[in-house]
Order: structure tokens, then sequence, then C-alpha cells
């Protein structure tokens, strides 16, 4: 398994330009489904969790076009199967989101039940439950989730026991080719829902209200092809800013967009940065000093991302004074905790709250990734540890971000990839 080496200490200060967003991509590869005409998906980022979508579309014998710039154009006119096998959704849950799809233009799904992961039990009972209220019979049986619809999902008036926002989507698309009307209410608002909704719209869908918690849905009986450019990546921001914060240094981020991200440059400004921002480019400084330590709750969009705490506690190792990170979407999100006290973090958890005392600096130690956004979090804390930090099981991080040792390396750190 490969490795990456880190040489901390190294002020970060540079340019980088932001990757198409993951959580975006993922739902408007699946919507692909819905449509018998190509559609062109553009702006798609280069990353493991991009191809084992592209793989479970081809296992059903849809033939995704890949070219030189990584557009691609998906053409699901060829499909012959309608099943996500175990083998993919256990290494992606997010193939949970090709159920509505299939239901709703094929009215058959069979889709391996995702089980639980590093960050917690991850159920997608809301997804099943919202289903069958629009008509579809499914049972859950042998790990899978089988459903059946005979003609087309019926709209209705649902509300969401929790914001769930791959449960949203997987219903927003399944109701794009319902008859009559679907209202979600409490939808999640994340900007990747918005996302997903203006390319259903390109394709024809009838949806208003995304971008706040009641969407409406008008089905229509067909949906046609359309080329579509996937947002810029928010986490993938987050993350870069913070790594700069974190190592006392400078960073501008271009192709992103700043507008969906306050509560986060919010929160570096607290901790002591000087941010600008553009239409479409943030620029954080530092001017050398050391960042203060945050407090911080995760809860569903506008609030403070969940995919963003772990980068946080990081910055909070070395920063001076103390702050304490609640996390309320997952239950079991800390990993990266123990291995942060491995490279001499003060820092302790409290139920869902992490506490953590600054220090002034931290050894490199070699840590285990553990998920994605935790082995982010790994990696700002062996930029700013004094010697070396080896992080093992990096595939996690190839998952979500594209190229990030060179990334890093055009920014001034000394990371690089050892091949098992
Ligand atoms: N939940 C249920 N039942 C359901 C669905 C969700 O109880 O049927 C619970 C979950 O267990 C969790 C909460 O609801 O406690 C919210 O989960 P949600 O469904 O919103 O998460 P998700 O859709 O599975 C997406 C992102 C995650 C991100 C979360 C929260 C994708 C592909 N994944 O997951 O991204 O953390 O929303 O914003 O969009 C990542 O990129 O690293 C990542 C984990």
């Amino acid at each position: 398994m490969d490795k990456l080496i880190i040489e901390g200490g190294e002020r970060l200060d540079g340019e980088i330009r932001i990757a198409g967003a993951k959580n975006s991509a993922l739902p408007i590869m699946a919507a692909t489904l819905l449509t018998k005409s190509p559609v062109i998906i553009r702006n798609l980022p280069h990353l493991f969790d991009i191809t084992t979508m592209l793989e479970l579309l081809g296992c059903m014998g849809v033939q995704p076009v890949v070219d030189e710039k990584l557009n691609v154009e998906i053409d699901s006119s060829t499909i012959h199967s309608f099943s996500a096998p175990y083998d993919l959704v256990k290494t992606m849950r997010a193939s949970i989101l090709v159920l509505g799809p299939l239901l709703a233009r094929y009215g058959q799904a069979e889709v391996a039940l995702p089980g639980g992961c590093a960050i917690g039990s991850r159920p997608v009972d809301l997804h099943i439950n919202a289903l069958r209220l629009m008509g579809a019979n499914i049972r859950v049986e042998d790990g899978y989730v089988r459903a059946k619809v005979d003609g087309r999902l019926k709209g209705t008036h649902l509300f969401m026991d929790m914001v769930t926002v791959t449960g949203t989507e997987n219903i927003m698309m399944a109701a794009s080719l319902a008859v009559g009307k679907t209202v979600i209410e409490n939808a999640a608002r994340e900007p990747e829902v918005v996302d997903l909704a203006e390319c259903l719209i390109a394709m024809g869908a009838k949806i208003e209200g995304h971008g706040s918690d009641t969407i409406s849905i008008d089905g229509v009986t067909e949906l046609n092809g359309c080329t579509y450019s996937v947002m810029p990546d928010r986490i993938e921001t987050g993350t870069y800013l913070i790594a700069a914060a974190a190592t006392c240094g400078r960073i501008k981020v271009k192709d992103t967009r700043p507008d969906i991200l306050e509560a986060v440059l919010l929160k570096l400004e607290q901790a002591g940065a000087d941010i600008v921002a553009g239409e479409n480019w943030i620029e954080l400084e530092m001017r050398g000093r050391r960042p203060e330590a945050v407090s911080l709750r995760t809860a569903p969009y506008p609030a403070f991302p969940t995919d963003m705490q772990a980068q946080f506690t990081a910055l909070n190792t070395i920063a001076a004074g103390s702050g304490s990170i609640t996390e309320t979407v997952f239950e079991n999100r800390f990993m990266h905790v123990h291995e942060m006290s491995r490279m001499g973090a003060s820092i302790k958890v409290e139920g869902n709250t992490v506490f953590v005392d600054g220090v002034d600096a931290l050894r490199g130690a070699p840590v285990m990734a553990t998920d994605l956004r935790a082995s982010a979090s790994l990696i700002i804390a062996g930029l700013v540890a004094k010697n070396q930090t080896k992080v093992d099981r990096i595939y996690h991080i190839d998952r979500g971000y594209e190229c990030i040792e060179e990334k890093l390396q055009l920014l001034g750190a000394k990371i690089r990839r050892v091949p098992a």
C-alpha cells in the first residue's frame, strides 16, 4: 500500500486550482441513468470514487466515454443490468445513488446494502422509506435492497426525519420521472444537492426550492441529455485553506466558490487568517502568525460541514489556546484524534466533543488514515509537525483529493508518495 512521507515545518505559500466536487459529480453521474440520451459531464475530478462510479455504470452495461480532459459522455441506452454489486458498494457507499434513478426509469433495482463505515453506522432507511411512500415495493434481503415498481413511481409529500444529503438526492432523481408532484420537507440544502438539481433541470426536470429545506418536483415522462459542468469542491478548497493557516502560510485557491464556504471562512478568520475573495478565488494569509484555536459544531448546510471537522481539529492541535469541536452529524468521526495524540497533541474525546489544548509543536510519527477526511487531517498534522510523518493507508485520500501531493508540493510542502 502506498504511503505519504511528509517532512513537516514548511510554511505553505502559493496558488492552486480546485477540482470539481466529488459529492456533486457522483449523483450527477447516477442521474445519467434517468435518460436514454447521452449526458456530457465536465469538470469531473480525477478521483478513485469517480472511477468506481464509472465502473459501476460499466458493469450495468453503460459505456461511459472519457476524453483526455476527463470530460465524460455517458450514454445509458445500452444498459442491461439493474444491479449494484457488493464489491463496488463496499468500496463506495455513494453507489446507493443509483437506486432512485434505476427504479424511476426501469422499474427495478438491486443495490447491495452499504454496511457501516469508519465514521458511523450510516443506514439508508430514509432513502428506502421515501421510495416506498412513492409506491415502490422494496425488500431488504441477503444484504441487498431489492426494489420494484409497477409502472411509474407516484409523487407524494415526504417529511424526512433527518437531513440526508444522498437521501434527498436519490428522492429528487426518482421524483423527476414520477407521476405527479413530490414535495421533500426537511430536505438537505447542501450546494451539491443544488448542483444536482441544476443538472436535472438542464435535463428537463421540473424542480423548485432546491437550496431551501422544501424541494418540489413535478414529475415528467422523459428526461433529455445535456452538457453540465460540475461545481468546484468546497471541501477540497477548505482543506487547503486550513493547511495554509495551520502552517502560518499564504495561499490563493482558484476556480472555487467562496459563497458556499461562509461557515468555514468565518472560522478561519476567527483563527486569525486574513481572507480576501473574488467571485471564483480565495486568498488566505496568516502573515506568519500562529493560528488561534477555534470552537465549532458541525451540522447540515449552511452550518459548519462535518467534512471539515477533522481538518480544524488538526489546526487546533498547534493553535494558541483551547478549542472544542462537536460532531452532530456522524456518531464516530474522531478516529484521527488517536493518531494526533501519537504525534503529541493534547486532545481528548468526551461523547461527541473533542477538546484540544494547542501545543507548541507536534512530533512526526507513523500514522494510519481511517477515512477520507481523517486522512486529510493527518496530512495537515504532518505538515505542521517537526520531523517526518508517514501516513499509511492513503487509498482513502485518493478517493477524494485529486493529486494531493502534487498540489501541496506546488505550495512548497515537502511531501512525497512512496509506492508499496
Ligand atoms: N442517516 C440515517 N438514515 C438514512 C440516511 C442518513 O439515519 O437513510 C443519517 C446518517 O447516518 C448520518 C446523517 O443521517 O448520521 C446524515 O447523513 P447523510 O445521509 O446526509 O450522509 P450521506 O448522504 O451518506 C453525504 C456525503 C458525505 C458527507 C455527508 C454529510 C456524499 C457522497 N457523501 O453523505 O461525504 O459527510 O453527506 O454532509 O455526498 C465525504 O465526502 O468524505 C463524505 C463522507
